[in-house]
């Protein structure tokens, strides 16, 4: 694997990494010293942001800058206009966002503050999963240490450029991280998506123009106003530019998170930052990027880390939370756990969901029990392909449904004989006992 140019966590293990002294000792918020002294048109980050072809983090890897443009002209539009963050990750597997906002949060903070000069929004909120106590105290008080200092607030840097970062912690919901449920939430709502179109930016917090964005993806932003968008192509593939985090747990010598340009391979992030599959043992399985995505074969396992390749593998780059299962791993049991998460997190709106994920659950966990018939995989299938693709409110029924046909698809012959011999080989003692399965139903 070719040497990394860290820049996203270049600066997290510093002593006190998260504090304005280190961090502007370190090169910050000189990108928003450049935007505002200059200065720079909005429309000139916005070009930056579009021509380095930065595609969201959040896990739909949809163009940032595209999304930006997509905000109605402020000339014919005098509704507020906000930014929301999206820092909830609850996705089963991610785990990255968690490290920029506990130990660089001066560097989310600056990326709101330029992204949010360039949509001309004077408004930004933070939603941190309510779980992440440190990533919350952590970015509260770099934002207080930064309004202190002029950089948050009124005529920021002395500039005509005026914004507020306001803070709000989640209550542990997977789907209030999903863009509207978190605009829900934000409005002091039960966090139920809306049905889109309108789209955020035509009509998001208070039905004003919106655009939610993931902290890693903003994150970016400095950086691309500093370097520029030929750095930034430079470093990944051509579909999928700049480095990302990849989040690797599960099976692994070393699980962590690294930060690695695009084109990698998961052979080699799995090898040469995971120390391998643990115990010497051989691989199974992954999730490329995290528990929604299609879980693949060890024999997918030199897979280009990118949209398009891992697209073209049959399963989605995601959030990049790479989740490796050794040979030892029981598919079924894998599934109950996976389906057992979104059975408990669905909203309950849509009733492909609200019943589907249910019954995926309750047949993946009759399966693991030595209860499963035969039927059940074509069952299994059958409703998966009820709840997906696109036939919900939101794509909680989709993060069910896909890993449930590729599970399908790919160790069918596993099930299968789980059903044939009326138990499960492969899974733990507790995984089978009905005590457990009562204390999760
Ligand atoms: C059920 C569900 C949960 C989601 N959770 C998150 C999350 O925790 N963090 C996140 O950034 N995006 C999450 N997303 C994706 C967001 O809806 C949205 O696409 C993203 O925040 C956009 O940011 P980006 O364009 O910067 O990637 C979720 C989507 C769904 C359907």
């Amino acid at each position: 694997m070719k040497r990394v140019d860290r820049y996203l966590l270049a600066r997290v293990d510093l002593p006190d990494s998260h504090t304005l002294a280190v961090y502007r000792a370190h090169g910050g918020y000189q990108a928003l010293e450049q935007v505002l002294r200059k200065p720079w048109k909005p429309e000139q980050v916005t070009q930056v942001v579009k021509d380095s072809a930065l595609r969201g983090r959040g896990g739909a890897g949809f163009l940032t800058g595209l999304k930006w443009s997509f905000m109605p002209d402020p000339a014919k539009d005098p509704r507020p206009r906000y930014l929301a963050i999206n820092a909830d990750e609850s996705e089963p597997g991610t785990c990255k966002d968690r490290v920029l906002m506990e130990r660089d949060p001066h560097g989310l903070i600056e990326g709101c503050l330029v992204s949010a000069y360039a949509m001309r929004a004077s408004t930004v909120y933070i939603y941190v999963r309510g779980e992440y106590r440190v990533s919350y105290a952590r970015l509260q008080a770099a934002i207080d240490e930064a309004r202190e200092a002029g950089l948050v607030g009124r005529r920021i840097l002395g500039s005509d450029f005026s914004c507020e970062i306001w803070m709000h912690p989640g209550a542990g919901a997977y789907i209030c991280g999903e863009e509207t449920g978190l605009m829900e939430s934000l409005e002091g709502k039960r966090g139920h998506p809306r049905p889109k179109p309108p789209f955020p930016a035509a009509s998001g917090l208070w039905r004003s123009p919106t655009t939610v964005n993931n902290v890693e993806t903003i994150f970016n932003v400095p950086f691309l106003v500093l370097r520029g968008a030929d750095w930034f192509k430079a470093l990944g593939t051509k579909g999928s530019t700049g480095n990302f985090l990849c989040g690797i747990s599960g099976h692994v010598e070393r699980p962590g998170v690294y930060e690695l340009p695009f084109g990698v391979t998961a052979r080699e992030i799995l090898e040469q930052c995971a120390g391998g599959v643990w115990k010497g043992r051989r691989l199974k399985a992954f999730f490329p990027g995290g528990s929604s995505t299609g879980l693949l074969p060890a024999s997918s396992v030199d897979v280009v880390m990118d949209h398009d390749s891992v697209k073209a593998a049959g399963s989605m780059f995601g959030t990049a939370a790479m989740i490796v299962l050794d040979e030892t791993a029981s598919i079924a049991q894998l599934m109950e756990v996976t389906l057992r998460f979104y059975d408990h997190e669905s909203c309950g709106q849509c009733s492909q969901c609200r019943e589907g994920t249910e019954w995926l659950h309750q047949i993946f966990r009759r399966i693991v029990r030595g209860q499963g018939r035969m039927q059940d995989l074509d069952l299994l299938v059958s409703l998966a392909n009820g709840m997906a693709p696109a036939k919900t409110i939101c794509a909680l029924a989709d993060a069910a449904a896909i890993p449930t046909l590729s599970a399908v698809k790919h160790f069918r012959a596993e099930l299968e004989q789980c059903v044939r011999l009326g138990r499960d080989p492969l899974a733990t003692a507790t995984a089978q006992s009905p005590e457990h399965h009562e204390a999760h139903a």
